[in-house]
């Protein structure tokens, strides 16, 4: 349906609570990228809340289908969420509450060229939310905060470090590059689990390109020959400087440039190959 006729009963414990959680799927040329991968995400994010998937996998793969397949779009970005569902507010879980769900695809606006070329801004911040930042929430309160602070110093992301320690950014995760290894910190309940930042390892292992999953100290972001963030709209984005200080020699460094090609490469490959499934169905 038309978005603007999609509504939301005011009980929604979304609404009152943030109380649900969602997934972000990026779609290039109508094939869905590492869609499976989103769907474990989400399967692992509903099952850290305790609410009841709704769907079975294939059904989410249909329901996708069917949207991506309605717009004009070529490259989209299917956003999916689902709520706890509606009832009177109380904090605790409802007894028969049914979930919410909401689904919508917008045009997928990666990074300009010119952007990739010339690289980003970014900022840093205490990483100040709460200890669960491995469920994707739709409670985005800090993350909305934190990235305030960059939008108002005219840069691309807050980069957030929490005890000394690199975290992640408000909205994409973090790689640095320290002569030459590629280093970030390794999944916990302090950071999201990336697509992205899967991606990009496969890709670092698959071409020999030496990286490290371990915790990486402010120092060393401070210090880092690179930065990148990544994510599903963003894909990898060289960080060129830190709170107004340059970061290497403040354009995207070799080891970006490589990971970059690789990752539009890896992406052109999965296109082809969606495309050849659909044809064969
Ligand atoms: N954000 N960390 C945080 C806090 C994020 O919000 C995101 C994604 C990521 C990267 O995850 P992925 O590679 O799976 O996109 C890391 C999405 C795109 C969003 O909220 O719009």
């Amino acid at each position: 349906m038309p978005l603007e006729d999609a509504k939301v009963p005011v009980l929604d414990r979304g609404f009152i609570f943030g109380d649900g959680v969602y997934e972000v799927v990026p779609v290039y040329s109508k094939v869905p990228f590492r869609l499976d991968e989103h769907l474990a995400r989400l399967e692992r994010s509903l099952a850290a809340v305790g609410i009841r998937n709704p769907y079975t996998r294939e059904q989410w793969r249909g329901f996708i289908a069917g949207l991506v397949a309605r717009q004009s779009f070529e490259d989209q970005a299917v956003y999916f969420q689902v709520t706890r569902g509606v009832a009177k507010r109380d904090h605790a879980f409802p007894k028969n509450a049914q979930p919410t769900i909401f689904m919508m695809s917008n045009p997928l606006v990666p990074p300009a060229p010119a952007q990739v070329e010339a690289g980003a801004a970014a900022i840093s911040a205490r990483d100040n939310r709460w200890l669960r930042c491995d469920i994707k929430s739709i409670s985005l309160i800090g993350n909305v905060l934190l990235r305030q602070l960059s939008a108002e110093a005219d840069a691309a992301e807050t980069i957030l470090f929490r005890d000394g320690r690199l975290t992640e950014a408000s909205a994409s995760n973090v790689f640095i590059v320290a002569r030459g290894l590629i280093l970030s910190p390794p999944k916990s309940s302090l950071i999201l689990p990336g697509i992205t930042y899967d991606v990009v390892a496969e890709l670092a292992r698959a071409n020999d390109m030496p990286l490290e999953f371990r915790g990486v100290t402010e120092a060393e972001v401070r210090a880092a020959d690179e930065i990148w963030v990544t994510s599903s709209s963003k894909e990898v984005l060289a960080i060129v400087s830190l709170d107004g200080r340059k970061v290497g020699e403040g354009w995207p460094g070799p080891v970006f440039r490589r990971m970059y090609a690789l990752y539009q490469e890896f992406k052109r490959k999965v296109m082809r190959a969606g495309k050849r499934e659909a044809l064969s169905a």
